[in-house]
């Protein structure tokens, strides 16, 4: 679901970036490690600020990013030009990713599975486009969030069967994902990283 005129002014200013940089990436790093180069994906890119951190921060060789919101797609792409061949960045669904099985090293989620309506059917291509021994890294934002009614009279999420920690690890462990790290911060958000065993 695309986001809508207040989510996406959120995701796009300097303090969400220096929130996503200082606190978020941080966190999936302590939680996960950094990656020895790779092959990585991110879904739901937005502006690309995850993709240069997946580069700079964790150690990837290459980023493929996309994205739902053409809008973000232009964006991203123009942010990470200079990365050259080792960025490419496509509009696309989370939902179907357009991507061989086990064909990435280790796959980002930077916030945007509660905004699927089959989010399951999303955590389950994260597992088939994983190979064996990759890694996933996600942060997430949980139902209590989602439901309270002023953030419901602000942003835009769908509303069903939506998840919290454990339900979103069992999805993850439903899609052959083991070895599950998480952090909750609150009753809101939360951090996970996994493996897809070799
Ligand atoms: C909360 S924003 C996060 C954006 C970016 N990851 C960040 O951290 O700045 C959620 C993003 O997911 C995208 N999105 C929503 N549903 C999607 C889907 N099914 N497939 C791919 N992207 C999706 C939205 O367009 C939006 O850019």
């Amino acid at each position: 679901m695309r986001l809508n005129s207040v989510e996406y002014a959120l995701m796009n200013n300097p303090l969400r970036e220096l929130l996503q940089r200082r606190f978020e990436a941080r966190r999936l790093r302590r939680l996960g490690g950094p990656l020895n180069g790779g092959r990585v994906l991110e879904i739901g890119c937005g502006r690309g600020v995850g993709i240069e951190i997946i580069l700079n921060d964790f150690g990837a060789d290459t980023v493929h990013g996309f994205d739902l919101d053409p809008r973000m797609v232009r964006l991203a792409a123009r942010r990470t030009a200079r990365c050259g061949e080792r960025v490419s960045v496509w509009l696309g669904d989370a939902s179907a990713i357009s991507a061989a099985d086990a064909s990435y090293d280790a796959v980002f989620d930077f916030g945007i599975v509660h905004h699927i309506p089959n989010w399951r059917r999303a955590v389950a291509e994260i597992g088939r486009v994983l190979k064996p021994g990759g890694r996933f890294y996600g942060e997430e934002v949980l139902e209590p969030f989602i439901v309270n009614p002023l953030i419901r009279s602000l942003l835009r999420h769908p509303l069903a069967d939506r998840f919290d920690r454990n339900t979103f690890a069992a999805a993850l462990r439903q899609s052959g994902l083991r070895q599950i790290q998480s952090e909750q911060l609150g009753r809101s958000f939360a951090w996970f990283t996994a493996l897809k065993p070799a």
